[in-house]
């Protein structure tokens, strides 16, 4: 079974799905840390785009879910090193690139059907997993989600200002939900989740119930 929760960045899809899963002991899958995981290597290529599509031929890329989302590429743990902002800047371009998505959608498939997941991203519920037996697709707007973003990095130590992170945020919305190839997009029967207007807690709990009706109910 997979469950999936699509929206724009800093809307607090990641820290949502991550507690539901904990709450129902179930599998997280974070695809956008695996487009990181493809940019970081597109970053040590020295951007060359010839030596990026050979090494990502050859790459070994996995994952694990205990407590945290942790990826692993060539036997190196870039858990943390994804999160770098040199590699938020520059992943919706490789993001966009139909080859990456193509080795990155191929890994979830294969993944998932070995247990229960919830995964987040941009277009599982349109593209990935239109199959998904729940969609949600979470908003908030752009300062709340800015605001968010921007604590989140300082509370990590990393220095960004509030209107560079509002300036990238708005970036990658504009080239995920433009690009050709699988953009940021509502599935129709999605069901919409506010998190502007819910408080963490209550967004945790309102996907759950859906989630436990369900499993009750099959
Ligand atoms: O956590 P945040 O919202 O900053 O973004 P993320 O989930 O880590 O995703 C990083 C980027 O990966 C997004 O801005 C998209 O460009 C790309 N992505 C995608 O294209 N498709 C997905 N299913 C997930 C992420």
């Amino acid at each position: 079974m997979i469950v999936v929760i699509d929206g724009p960045a800093g809307s607090g899809k990641s820290s949502t799905a991550r507690a539901v899963a904990h709450e129902l002991n179930i599998q997280y899958l974070d695809s956008g840390a695996l487009y990181r995981a493809v940019t970081y290597l597109f970053l040590k290529s020295e951007q060359s785009l010839s030596t990026f599509f050979e090494s990502l031929n050859s790459a070994r890329l996995s994952f694990e879910f205990d407590n945290e989302f942790q990826v692993t590429l060539n036997e190196e743990d870039i858990t943390s090193a994804i999160r770098d902002p040199k590699v938020s800047a520059h992943v919706s371009t490789i993001a966009a690139m139909p080859e990456v998505r193509e080795f990155i959608n191929t890994l979830m498939n294969n993944a998932v059907q070995y247990d229960v997941y919830i995964a987040d991203g941009r277009d599982l519920g349109t593209a990935v997993f239109p199959n998904a037996e729940y969609k949600f697709f979470m908003i908030a707007d752009l300062e709340t989600r800015a605001k968010r973003r921007h604590e989140e990095l300082s509370s990590k130590g990393l220095q960004m200002s509030y209107s560079e992170v509002l300036a990238e945020i708005k970036q990658r919305d504009q080239i995920d939900s433009t690009r050709e190839k699988d953009p940021l997009k509502q599935a129709d029967d999605a069901i919409v989740v506010d998190s502007s207007t819910l408080s963490f807690d209550e967004q945790v709990q309102y996907i759950v119930t859906r989630i436990k009706e369900t499993i009750t109910t099959e």
